[in-house]
């Protein structure tokens, strides 16, 4: 019998009351792991209350909470208004200026105020895993929402430029990156023109398995390509700057 490297470790998923968060959160308890959910709609009263375009509840939060072994980034939107495979172009002045601004706070502000406020404690406690929920669209074009694009972008690079800085320390930071995924960001009614267009719409368990190997490689700086039934690291030309 093996023993699962999470059983007994403290992790934390954001967005975790919904789609991918809810499901990585079920496969980490089911590995052995005590699992503390924040969201900004929580859905039971185990889960915790929190924005995490929240600088200030960021450090409230990682006060409260015992050292964590690995913090799981994953709550994100499409841009408010918008569905992220609606059809066609999303022509920038559609987007209005709060739009902008809350997507990049759930998806950009989110992750780097996360990292900010959890890595002190990590560190003391010998190190840890951050695992950011990034997506395809941070690694290639998506016309249909190129606000969510840029903000997927955003953070899978910063996890390359902040992965090897973060190997002295113990901590390794990775990102997940899936392609569509049945979830409440993809609403239903576009699941059929997403397939017709030849792409595959997977489930959320999928990518809870792409997040176990991504913990399990520990790989500083890197992403993983969910796609299909492919689960594989994704490899990026870098300048000599690591
Ligand atoms: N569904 C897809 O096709 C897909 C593909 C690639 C990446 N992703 C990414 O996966 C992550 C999870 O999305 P999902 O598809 O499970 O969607 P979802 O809507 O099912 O879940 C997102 C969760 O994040 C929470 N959330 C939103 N804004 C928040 C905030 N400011 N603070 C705290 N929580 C907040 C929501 O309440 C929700 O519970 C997102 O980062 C998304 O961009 C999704």
């Amino acid at each position: 019998m093996t023993t699962s490297a999470l059983a007994g470790r403290h992790v934390l998923v954001t967005g975790g009351s919904s789609g991918i968060g809810k499901a990585c959160a079920d496969r980490y308890r089911s590995e052995g792991a005590t699992v503390f959910v924040a969201d900004l709609h929580p859905t039971s009263s185990d889960e915790i209350q929190l924005d995490v375009a929240d600088p200030a509840a960021w450090a409230e939060l990682a006060e409260r909470l015992p050292a964590l072994d690995v913090v799981h980034l994953n709550a994100g939107i499409a841009t408010p208004g918008r569905a992220l495979m609606a059809e066609g172009a999303l022509p920038l002045s559609d987007v209005t200026d709060d739009a902008y601004r809350t997507i990049f706070g759930a998806n950009v502000d989110g992750v780097f105020f996360g990292v900010r406020a959890v890595l002190p404690k990590m560190v003391e406690h010998g190190g840890g895993q951050i695992l950011v929920t990034a997506s395809m669209a941070g690694l290639g074009p998506i016309p249909g929402d190129p606000v969510y694009g840029a903000t997927k972008h955003a953070v899978v690079g910063l996890v390359r430029s902040l992965g090897p800085s973060l190997d002295p320390y113990g901590v390794c930071i990775s990102a997940i990156c899936p392609g569509f995924v049945a979830t409440p960001l993809v609403p239903e009614e576009f699941r059929g023109f997403i397939r017709e267009m030849g792409m595959p719409v997977i489930e959320p368990e999928r990518v809870a398995e792409a997040a176990m190997q991504a913990l399990d490689a520990r790989a500083n700086g890197s992403q993983w390509i969910v796609w299909g039934d492919t689960i594989a690291q994704h490899q990026q030309p870098d300048f000599g700057l690591t």
